[in-house]
């Protein structure tokens, strides 16, 4: 220990044992940083707290842009005057900031899309980034017509602070001001806890973070006027699921009493703040329940909860037991405040790190009583935390790359905990960032349409509806269904003829007319996959009749209903057949077989129509098989027309984690070659048996696309092959296929081979397969066994499973229990 540390811990030891609390504490801070930018403005301008935000002139030096378009706009409807100018950018720009100081800064984005002559703001799309983390991938305002403040905590370690913005090609991007601001060091401690098991988390100064929400419980709106760090705490009561259990409870302000600790002061939270609380209802008899508040929030990423506690409510001392839990995880047990400080009315905090691993259902916080009738909240805030590749938004890094192997694991993690949804069948993983609003309320993103709980409000499908009218006066579309003639043969839509749930809404199986089994996908009325995908959907499927391609049968619109009929896939997704359903494992022959139908089904998509067209998300879960096992191509609700060879399809980016080609997402440019990127994976999954993402393996073993290529570089490829195949199969069989795949896998598109070339390296590899199943036939011809060996489920199981701790095997049969216990009859699964 240094001897000034020695010195420091004796005050403040001396301060506590003189006056343990502090009535007034200095509440407010001045940042030796405080950089106000009001972009494009010709005057400086004052906001309403108070602050001056500089004009061009006093900030021309700290940009830097190959064009720069300024421009204003009176708009009466804004709250702030910042909003009435705004820098827009058709080419990379920069502000640079010299700081004076390192440590955590705020990061304060606001845009406001105003009207003007340069370029349509509406439909900006663009990315921003601030030194090394990414803040922003393909962001637009997506028709938000109110001002957006995005705001960050970066920790900034060189005194060259640089914010970049990236418009996409042909966009543009814009900003309206800039707020780069130091925040005090106490704000964000190194150590927090860890969730799941409970312990500490080190290292938190190391990440940048996204506030995405910040409540008051139980008291009033708190705005940047009210907090010395500019912050907004808004109410709690509409994050309370259960609010008629709940009350406010306050006291005056002064009441409360900041301890004389170097941890917290009115800079983690106003008094306000902690002045109110949300409490248990008390005119209920039966206080054995749990209050309840839960948040959108964005899967892939983890968060820092924090939760601001301060016993306004008891009268004496330990009067007060409760528990908080965070996703159902028990987060603090027998919380009782006034032993921390051995006094009431004391601030205290809890920094809470919620794992990416936890975080399939959302977020949830929960408070109930432990030993006394009562339990409190009163302050909540969480925070998205950056990912391994330094990314807020999205999974990659401002290279574009998805960083090195150190970060794999927890980039991998991201996509698992997306498979999971995956698994439990709640539909495809598709990635939707562009033209989606943000973080404050992701309600529209992927991460929540996954989930039918956080079923958005319809609006997101507003602008595009066709007002219930028909689309079959375009000819050519497959039959068309009425709505009657559907209820009647879903039984009206019984849930016990759902054979597979997704993003879009549900699939159920029943019989028509003629007693023809078909499959029923019915877009749920607030399903994110809007009309315009239902559209793209029918155009696709009624254009394509190929053997392996699932036929489209007809449609229903009647009364704004999104309702396909397609042809009934008995075997239900290939996925299914290869890991995690305990089916009877497929032969190679078999897997071979079904490769190449579903090559060819994806052949005939990319070269069989005039101008081609882009599946787009290609996966094992989108391979369906029908009762003779013929592989068939599914879901073109995703695809794209496009010039293709030459050409490309600049887009926004969609797709399946695990599958993403990753030159796809750099360059946003579509090619068939992305589809053949996603076929390599799938190709591997069938030889290996398992799922491209599984962060459960060894850090090398977490992507296959990675390990299975090590593995056949070095010649081992049997190491992560499924062992069901080891000496069932022509080694040079497997070789022809590893080779196949590790082409479809090639960094650059333009070294993937066509879909043709794939096709016909698989079929070398099936003749392979079928001379040396017909060798062995005739050296033992009095074998019992034949080579489509069926082995049992739980054997096939066992041996698939290469780690065995305990841990590993707890979690897989969690997996599997939710799925049994949520799917069970769900077992043939078409479509999404
Ligand atoms: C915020 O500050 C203003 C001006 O100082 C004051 O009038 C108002 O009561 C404060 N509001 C809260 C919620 O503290
Ligand atoms: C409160 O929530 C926790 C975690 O979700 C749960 O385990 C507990 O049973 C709940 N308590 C009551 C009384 O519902």
């Amino acid at each position: 220990m240094s001897p000034s540390m020695a010195v420091l811990l004796v005050i403040i030891f001396l301060s506590f044992s003189s006056t343990a609390f502090s009535q007034s504490p200095s509440d407010t801070f001045t940042p030796k940083d405080n950089f106000l930018v009001d972009c494009g403005s010709d005057n400086t301008t004052e906001v309403p707290d108070g602050r001056q935000f500089q004009s061009e002139s006093q900030t021309s030096s700290l940009l830097q842009a190959k064009d720069g378009y300024k421009v204003s706009a009176n708009d009466a409807n804004v709250s702030s005057p910042i909003y009435s100018s705004a820098r827009i950018f058709k080419d990379e720009a920069k502000y640079s900031f010299n700081l004076t100081q390192p440590g955590f800064h705020w990061v304060r984005l606001h845009f406001y899309p105003i009207k003007n002559n340069v370029f349509d703001l509406q439909q900006a799309s663009f990315s921003v980034n601030a030194n090394k983390y990414v803040l922003l991938h393909s962001f637009n305002v997506d028709n938000n017509s109110n001002p957006i403040l995005k705001e960050y905590l970066i920790n900034a370690t060189e005194a060259q602070f640089t914010i970049s913005f990236l418009p996409l090609k042909n966009s543009a991007a814009f900003i309206n001001a800039i707020e780069i601001v130091s925040a005090p060091n106490i704000l964000i401690a190194d150590k927090g806890a860890a969730l799941f098991p409970v312990g500490d988390f080190n290292g938190l100064t190391s990440y940048a973070f996204q506030p995405v929400y910040r409540l008051n419980n139980g008291g009033p709106l708190i705005t940047s006027t009210n907090d010395t760090l500019g912050r907004v705490w808004v109410s709690d009561q509409p994050f309370l699921t259960n609010s008629n259990m709940a009350k406010s409870v306050s006291v005056a302000t002064d009441a409360i009493k900041f301890p004389n600790s170097p941890s917290i002061s009115p800079v983690i939270a106003p008094q306000t703040v902690y002045a109110s609380a949300t409490a248990m209802a008390d005119n209920l008899t039966n206080t054995n329940y749990n209050l309840t508040w839960k948040f959108d929030v964005d899967n892939s990423f983890s968060y820092l909860v924090r939760l601001h506690f301060c016993d306004i409510v008891s009268k004496s001392l330990n009067d007060l037991y409760f528990n908080v839990y965070v996703n159902q995880k028990m987060a603090v047990s027998n919380l009782d405040l006034s032993a921390i400080n051995g006094a009431l009315a004391v601030p205290y905090f809890k920094d809470i790190v919620v794992d990416v691993s936890l975080m399939t259902g959302g977020l949830t916080v929960q408070i109930g009583p432990a030993n006394s009738a009562n339990a409190i909240m009163n302050g909540i805030e969480v925070m998205k935390m950056s990912n391994p590749v330094n990314s807020l938004d999205g999974e990659f890094g401002v290279d574009g790359k998805e960083g090195d192997g150190s970060n794999r694991t927890a980039v991998a993690a991201v996509g698992f905990a997306m498979m999971f949804g995956a698994f439990v069948g709640l539909g495809a993983m598709v990635i939707k960032w562009h033209k989606r609003p943000q973080d404050w309320d992701r309600r529209n993103s992927f991460s929540s349409w996954l989930l039918p709980l956080h079923a958005g409000d319809g609006s997101f499908m507003g602008g595009s509806k066709t007002s219930g009218s028909h689309l079959s006066t375009s000819a050519g579309l497959g039959r068309y269904f009425s709505l009657a003639e559907l209820q009647e043969a879903t039984k009206n839509w019984d849930p016990k003829t759902i054979i597979g749930v997704g993003g879009f809404g549900n699939v159920f199986l029943c019989v028509i007319d003629d007693g023809t089994q078909v499959a029923v996908k019915r877009g749920n009325s607030d399903s994110e996959q809007g009309i315009t995908e239902f559209q793209t959907e029918i155009q696709m499927l009624s254009k394509l009749r190929h053997r392996h391609l699932v036929s489209l049968i007809g449609y229903c619109d009647e009364n704004e209903e999104m309702i396909l009929v397609y042809e009934y896939m008995s075997n239900g997704p290939l996925r299914n057949h290869l890991y995690g359903k305990n089916l009877p494992p497929l032969s190679w022959k078999q897997r071979l077989e079904i490769c190449i139908g579903a090559a060819r089904g994806l052949h005939y998509l990319h070269t069989g129509t005039a101008q081609g067209i882009i599946h787009r998300d290609v996966k094992t879960t989108n391979i369906l098989l029908d009762d003779s096992f013929t592989a068939k191509v599914a879901d073109f609700g995703l695809s794209k027309d496009g010039p293709m060879g030459q050409g490309h399809v600049s887009t926004a980016v969609k797709g399946s984690f695990g599958y993403l080609d990753p030159e796809y997402f750099r360059l946003q440019q579509l090619t068939d070659k992305s589809d053949v990127y996603s076929f390599g994976v799938v190709l591997l999954e069938a030889l290996c048996a398992r799922a491209p993402l599984n962060p459960q393996l060894p850090r090398e073993q977490v992507n296959l696309a990675d390990w299975a290529l090590q593995c056949k570089r070095k010649g081992s490829i049997e190491k992560v092959m499924d062992p069901l195949l080891v000496g069932a199969c022509d080694p040079e069989s497997v070789n022809k296929f590893a080779e196949a795949a590790e082409k479809c896998l090639a960094d650059s598109g333009a070294d993937r081979p066509s879909m043709g070339d794939v096709l016909w390296n698989l079929e070398y590899a099936l003749q392979l397969q079928e001379a040396f199943l017909q060798a062995k036939d005739d050296n033992e011809s009095d074998t019992k066994y034949p080579h489509d060996l069926p082995i049992s489920p739980q054997e096939a199981n066992n041996n698939n499973n290469d780690g065995d701790d305990a841990k590993e095997k707890q979690d897989v049969s969690i997996e599997i229990h939710s799925e049994t216990t949520m799917f069970d009859q769900l077992s043939n699964v078409t479509a999404r």
